[in-house]
């Protein structure tokens, strides 16, 4: 299948997955930065180069969009393409708000194509262990899971300074990794209070730290950290605490520590088993290749349409709760919005 990629700084690392899938071809490619454009058309040796995405929409060959641009675009992208016939490939967060997400659904299924949010860290070895020792029952029944992104954006603020826009909440745009991550394993949150500070990063017109306590389904508890201005390398750790067992695993480190019943019977030598897992913080290499497998098998994607707008709403959740300091019910609040698609 030829593939088309609107956005080319994360959108390289999708132009390298479908360069390196044997079921695709890199064969157009969009970027309002000419210079980015042509370098990227040389490095790839791809056809085809437009400053306008439209044109590559144009493209009657081309089955597969991806798009990675800023946030923004998301919805007018996405839309526009699954209107021309593309299954489409976009990057997290899906939009940054819920009306939004909605216009893509409603564009996916009435153009019948496609379409995945590339919620990469479903991708990443330690998290993808971490669940399946979860689903073995290893662990036992989850009472509490937590997660953070940890990231310091100072440099970070994207082409044009779009990250250091005030419409970019960074719980949505960051914490989007971590929310989903938990959503993927404990399902989805009911209810959520947040706190939010404005400390480290004040040229920017946003409040960069949350913290988002939640309460999930099955009487699960969840805490989320999000900060965009923290001194300190990239992380994001996480806790599983089962009624058997604990996980600590992180997109970063190259081991999961597991202490479960199985291994110590008793309080005293209580200690975790290391297992090691490879870091690939962002696989988008594999995201890539579970996209194409679904196209060409034409099978259900776990991470779609809907899926997206969860963990979306799921974090503007948040947003709200610190923002009117008030617990903000999920369900009925957001979830209710889109339950009819
Ligand atoms: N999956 C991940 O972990 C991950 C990591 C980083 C970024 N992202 C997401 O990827 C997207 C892009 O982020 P980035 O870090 O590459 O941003 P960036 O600012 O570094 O690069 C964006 C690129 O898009 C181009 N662009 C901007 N507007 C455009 C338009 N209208 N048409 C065509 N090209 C346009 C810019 O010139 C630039 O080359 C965002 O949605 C971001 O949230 C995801």
């Amino acid at each position: 299948m030829k593939t088309g990629v609107i956005g080319l700084r994360m959108g390289k690392a999708h132009l390298t997955g479908y360069e390196q899938n044997p079921d695709t071809e890199p064969y157009g490619i969009c970027d309002t930065d000419e210079e980015r454009l042509r370098i990227t058309q040389k490095e790839f040796n791809i056809p085809f180069a437009t400053n306008d995405y439209r044109k590559l929409l144009e493209i009657k060959d081309i089955e597969i969009i991806s798009v990675a641009t800023p946030d923004y675009y998301h919805r007018q992208q996405c839309v526009d393409a699954l209107f021309a016939g593309k299954h489409v490939l976009c990057e997290k967060p899906l939009a940054l708000n819920i009306d939004d997400c909605i216009e893509i659904a409603r564009a996916v299924k009435k153009s019948g194509k496609k379409f995945m949010v590339g919620q990469v860290c479903r991708f990443a070895p330690g998290f993808v262990l971490t669940k399946e020792i979860i689903e073995s029952g290893e662990i036992g029944e989850l009472f509490f899971v937590e997660s953070e992104y940890a990231h310091d954006y100072r440099a970070a603020e994207g082409v044009g300074k779009w990250r250091k826009d005030k419409r970019r909440k960074p719980f949505i745009g960051g914490g989007c990794h971590a929310v989903d991550l938990l959503r993927w394993i404990a399902g989805d949150p009911v209810e959520v209070f947040a706190y939010s500070n404005h400390r480290c990063l004040d040229d920017w017109p946003v409040d960069d730290a949350t913290l988002a306590i939640y309460r999930f389904e099955k009487d699960v508890m969840g805490k989320v950290f999000c900060s965009i201005g923290c001194i300190r390398p990239y992380t994001m750790r996480s806790v599983f605490y089962g009624t058997k067992g604990t996980i600590v695993s992180d997109n970063t480190s190259n081991q999961i520590l597991l202490c479960s019943t199985r291994y110590f019977k008793t309080k005293s030598n209580y200690d975790f088993v290391k297992i090691p897992v490879r870091i690939i913080s962002h696989n988008v290499h594999a995201e890539i290749n579970y996209f194409v497998g679904c196209l060409l098998n034409n099978k259900t994607i776990e991470m779609d349409v809907i899926e997206g707008t969860k963990t979306v709403a799921a974090c503007l959740a948040a947003v709200i709760s610190s923002e009117e300091n008030r617990k903000v019910n999920i369900r009925e609040e957001l979830f209710g919005k889109f339950e009819n698609l």
